[in-house]
């Protein structure tokens, strides 16, 4: 794996940026223990392929991906800590390519006794089945992002915000840097097993509208064509449900922007 690593400079920018989000993620708040994952779609970068792939540790799949036959992603490993990863990515994520007609994996990596136990984030599901709607889409999305935003998903406990337009209305209405930055709002999934197939499904369903898609009662993903960019999203949506909650524990109900307000900001800035 180091050496495939080594012989990029595609792959070692990538892992300094993981490892740079892995940072921002631990030291906003969000990543308590093990909680959150990255993965990242990289087949431009592997410039060599792995001599001797078949000795590489083998799983099967419990869904097809045949859009992703053949690709290369980088992910961040199950029960790996975001502040562990800022520190030492080599060691909390690793190289993992899809084979068998997006049936099968392995995972490209190894200790020094030549053993891996490394094992991709239990969100793996979900990551396949986003980059799969890309790869369908022909989008540019390379990154995806999940992680535990603690005010977006504090508004996911108040009952009279699961409704979604309700949901990014509010959001809306605290910044008008969100409309602007995240013009098709944040898709909604009601709470799931993490880690599921189902989980998956219903969020690459949102995704198929929207960039950030929360998780009721769990965090959220974001995805986009750029590590910091892909932060940037989830952090202006913090913000919002920051000033939200400030307002709220300041003993004032927020006012938020009105409509016309709103639209004008998206003439201003050309969205429609
Ligand atoms: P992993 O450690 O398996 O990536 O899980 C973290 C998490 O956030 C699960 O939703
Ligand atoms: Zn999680």
């Amino acid at each position: 794996m180091n050496d495939i690593l080594k012989s990029s400079q595609g792959l070692r920018t990538v892992i300094f940026d993981v490892s740079k989000i892995g940072d921002f993620l631990w030291k906003a708040g969000w990543a308590e223990r093990n909680a959150g994952n990255i993965t990242v779609r990289v087949d431009e970068f592997v410039d060599q392929e792995p001599r001797d792939l078949a000795d590489y540790p083998l799983f099967t799949l419990n869904e097809f991906y045949p859009e992703l036959n053949d690709a290369y992603f980088l992910v961040t490993g199950t029960g790996k800590r975001m502040r562990d990863l800022a520190r030492d990515p080599l060691k909390n994520a690793a190289l993992i390519k899809i084979i068998s007609a997006g049936s099968e994996y392995r995972i490209i990596c190894e200790n020094q006794q030549g053993v891996c136990d490394f094992r991709p984030t239990s969100e793996l599901p979900t990551h396949l089945a986003i980059h799969r709607l890309i790869a369908k889409r022909k989008s540019e999305e390379k990154i995806i992002i999940h992680t535990h935003p603690t005010e977006l998903i504090a508004m996911t406990q108040i009952a009279e915000l699961s409704d979604e337009h309700k949901f990014n209305s509010l959001l809306y209405g605290m910044h008008p840097e969100t409309i602007l930055v995240i013009p098709d709002g944040v898709g909604l999934v009601k709470y799931e097993t993490p880690g599921t197939q189902h989980i998956a499904l219903q969020t690459v369903d949102k995704f198929k509208d929207h960039a950030v898609v929360v998780w009721e009662k769990h965090g959220c993903f974001a995805i986009g064509r750029d590590l910091e960019e892909t932060f940037d999203l989830i952090d202006v949506l913090v913000k919002s449900a920051k000033i939200f909650f400030q307002v709220k524990s300041a003993g004032y109900h927020p006012e938020g922007l009105r409509t016309e307000q709103l639209l004008d900001l998206k003439r201003a800035y050309g969205i429609d």
